[in-house]
């Protein structure tokens, strides 16, 4: 089955969904948790395989969860008010734009964030110190054409509508009611680990918390799948896992990093992910 394409979102995982769910188990999962959903790709690519009975889909950032509310119960309502946005844009596209994002920095609204996403430089969301979005339109672009996203958006409707339960919670708390029957997919941001502002997300990652929940999702069995560190070129990114989390690293050739390219460098892209020990038991294969 064809996987929708929904939300344009930098750093989606949609090109590697199908080898990342590779290390999935062969049994049917009860549960699928992606709890920091973004644009869900692995979620959308595992319901398209039909790996669980039912999915989590949560991202802390409330406008993008309540985008997901949207896609999946109210299709035709996100599809009608970014029709909106689209048309209403047209010969005035970048003044348009940032009476938009005023407009979004005041309400939130889940479809203004839509537009922004479809419209502004490599679909990469920023956000200022204050929280607010801040990035600028991409000006050779005017967006996903609205027959493009109602295409999408009701393909993704179809697959999770009665299936997911949505939140906007720290993923910490999403995953306390996790067992070994289910699967967590996790794709923390990356390096939000500093303590220093990054621009590219609207919370960011204490890593001591994230190294705390893998423990305990060890504790209690639940078979996991993290995206975390990667490299391109010669620059690493992201800290390496304490060892005694037991966890197996694979690395994944993601392509070529489309930045490089643009800098004229024609660097791979290596990201890595780690299998929990509960995964790596029921495979009953080392990596
Ligand atoms: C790297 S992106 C995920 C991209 C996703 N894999 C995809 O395919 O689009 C990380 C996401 O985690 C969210 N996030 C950051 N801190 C979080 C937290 N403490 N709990 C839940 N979500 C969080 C961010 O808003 C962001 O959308």
């Amino acid at each position: 089955m064809k996987i929708p394409h929904v939300i344009p979102y930098q750093g989606s995982k949609r090109k590697l969904a199908p080898r990342i769910l590779a290390f999935m188990p062969f049994r049917k999962i009860e549960t699928f948790y992606e709890p920091f959903a973004g644009s869900a790709a692995v979620t959308l690519a595992a319901a398209a395989s039909h790996k669980a009975t039912r999915y989590v889909i949560n991202d802390k950032f409330k406008p993008l969860a309540e985008l997901w509310k949207l896609i999946v119960k109210q299709p035709n309502t996100l599809i009608e008010e970014y029709s909106h946005f689209f048309n209403s844009q047209l010969g005035n596209e970048k003044e348009y734009f940032s009476d938009v994002r005023e407009l979004f920095n005041q309400n939130q609204s889940p479809s203004a964030l839509f537009y922004l996403m479809a419209r502004c430089v490599k679909n990469s969301i920023r956000f200022n110190s204050a929280g607010e979005f801040n990035q600028s339109p991409d000006n050779r672009r005017l967006g996903m054409k609205p027959e493009k996203l109602k295409a999408e958006v009701k393909a993704a409707s179809l697959l999770l509508n009665g299936k997911v339960r949505i939140f906007a919670e720290d993923f910490r708390k999403i995953l306390r009611k996790a067992t070994p029957n289910d699967f967590v997919y996790m794709d923390p941001p990356w390096q939000g680990t500093s303590g220093k502002h990054d621009p590219r997300y609207a919370y960011h990652l204490n890593l001591k918390s994230l190294i705390g929940e893998l423990e305990r999702l060890n504790y209690t069995n639940v078979p996991y799948l993290l995206s975390f560190d990667g490299k391109c070129g010669e620059k690493s990114y992201g800290k390496e896992l304490p060892q005694y989390l037991a966890l197996e690293k694979v690395s994944l050739n993601a392509g070529r990093s489309a930045q490089a390219t643009l800098l004229g460098r024609n660097q791979k892209t290596i990201e890595s992910l780690y299998l929990s020990p509960a995964l790596v038991e029921t495979k009953k294969y080392k990596v």
